[in-house]
């Protein structure tokens, strides 16, 4: 047997709730095997079911937490425990925390820069090698429209996501003359646990242009198969990412504060 005919397995990071539960159908739909990452092992394992319950592939869970240090290190060990290779490395793990920096706790800042950021990079940096030897698969990294303008109230979010963006497609470029993929999905807002466990939920200005994670997910998938670069679902998104290309930094700083600004009331 050749190493094509031997099927894709896909590690999805965050992949207990919202988009990454949601890839998770759209992987399997098309028969890749799962590995399933996140804290919560329960929800994990709901989404595993009911992922077997649809579709004959594989699913194995690993519960971990990515803002520690060690978290990345033990995730890819957890794997080869298990003998499975990665061939696609989907890095949706991360939060936000809404407020003013200044106020904000220290330590949950920090986590936000290990799960967004850290463990991202760690796990691409780790997994990258065994898919150029193997010459398939690729990357499929989470951003958001938060990647483009700075992000007053929610500053070291907005940041995480700018490093998402700029480094994957840095390392797209690296990658253009492998078989490889390398695409970032830069969702606007969606109906997610991220609204409530961010603080920007009670607004109703997110509920009502959120869209739901299948959806976000469903076009995700379908930009990676396709190659695309980036991929943002929904054209006030697309209009919105397009807009802060052309304003002044400050200018776009000044309009993200007046509505991450009305979040907070
Ligand atoms: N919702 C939005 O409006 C929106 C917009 C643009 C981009 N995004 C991005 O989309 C991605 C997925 O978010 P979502 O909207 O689907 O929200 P979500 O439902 O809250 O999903 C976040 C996922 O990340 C996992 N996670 C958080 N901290 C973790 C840690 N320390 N270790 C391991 N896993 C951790 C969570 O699992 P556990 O809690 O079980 O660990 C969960 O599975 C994030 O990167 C987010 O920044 C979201």
């Amino acid at each position: 047997m050749s190493d094509l005919d031997v099927r894709e397995t896909v590690l999805i990071t965050g992949a207990s709730s919202g988009i990454g539960a949601a890839l998770a159908h759209c992987f399997a739909a098309d028969g890749a095997d799962l590995i399933l990452a996140a804290r919560r092992r329960i929800e994990l394992e709901q989404v595993a079911a009911g992922v077997r319950e649809a579709f004959d592939v594989r699913v194995e869970v690993i519960p971990v937490d990515l803002s520690k240090t060690e978290g990345p290190a033990e995730l890819c060990q957890a794997i080869a425990a298990m003998q499975l290779n990665v061939d696609v490395l989907v890095n949706n793990a991360g939060f936000g925390i809404l407020g003013q920096f200044a106020e904000s706790k220290r330590s949950l800042q920090m986590a936000m820069i290990a799960v967004n950021v850290a463990a991202l990079t760690e796990l691409t940096h780790r997994l990258l090698p065994d898919m150029l030897q193997r010459g398939r698969g690729g990357i499929l990294n989470v951003s958001s429209v938060a990647a483009f303008p700075p992000g007053p109230l929610m500053a070291v979010y907005y940041a995480s996501k700018a490093y998402v963006q700029s480094f994957s497609d840095a390392l797209r470029y690296e990658l253009r003359e492998t078989p490889l993929t390398v695409s970032s999905l830069a969702p606007g807002p969606v109906a997610s646990e991220f609204a409530s466990r961010s603080g920007i939920g009670s607004l109703g200005v997110f509920d009502r242009n959120s869209l739901p994670p299948e959806v976000v997910a469903a076009a995700g998938y379908r930009g990676f198969r396709r190659g695309k670069r980036n991929i943002t679902p929904g054209i006030f998104n697309r209009w919105g990412t397009l807009a802060t290309r052309w304003l002044p930094r400050m200018t776009s700083a000044k309009i993200v504060a007046k509505i991450q600004g009305r979040k907070l009331e």
